[in-house]
């Protein structure tokens, strides 16, 4: 309930960065402490089906890690809109995000914890990479989302090695199967 409240940073660390389909007010990269970017969430209806789900990413905690993203000043009622979009076993928490001349807010961040039925949880990254090589839902190729995922990071200057590892196995994937391998 925002009744009241003119704007809200929402934190985006994964498809938000890169796929802003709603108004913002204000949009500056951020980060938040605490919290790690996994691609252990499941995705039967964006990026995946049912038979074939592709992975997506959610936050894990990890005292001490550093998740960069971008946040925006939205309007409350942008939330009605993104609880749609996100659905799918997506949960909001609220946590200290702080911008990159070290001002801090306090801002909304959505997550997909383990006890969504959604949830994959960890694999080794080349199984990760070749579920997202074989993954493609209503919001297009699973490996489409990956790739734009990661092209966002580093113009963010984010240090994500698991994002990065998953895409290099990404490449390797398709260049096996391209050369019949
Ligand atoms: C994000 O980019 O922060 C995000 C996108 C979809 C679901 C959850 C989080």
């Amino acid at each position: 309930n925002f009744s009241g409240v003119e704007s809200i940073w929402l934190f985006g660390y994964g498809s938000l960065i890169y796929k802003v389909d709603f108004p913002f007010l204000e949009q500056r990269p951020a980060s938040i402490r605490d919290w790690e970017r996994r691609f252990w969430q499941g995705s039967h209806d964006h990026r995946g089906t049912p038979e074939a789900p592709g992975r997506v990413v959610t936050l894990v905690e990890k005292p001490g890690a550093v998740c960069k993203g971008m946040a925006f000043r939205v309007s409350p009622n942008v939330f009605e809109h993104l609880d749609v979009r996100e659905k799918n076993g997506y949960l909001r928490f609220s946590t200290t995000l702080t911008f990159d001349d070290g001002r801090q807010a306090e801002g909304l961040v959505y997550i997909a914890t383990e006890d969504n039925e959604a949830f994959l949880g960890h694999a080794p990254d080349a199984d990760i990479a070749r579920q997202i090589a074989m993954a493609s839902g209503p919001s297009g190729p699973n490996a489409e989302y990956l790739l734009r995922l990661a092209d966002s990071l580093r113009a963010l200057g984010a240090d994500c090695p698991h994002t990065f590892a998953i895409e290099s196995h990404l490449h390797s994937t398709g260049e096996n199967s391209r050369s019949g391998g």
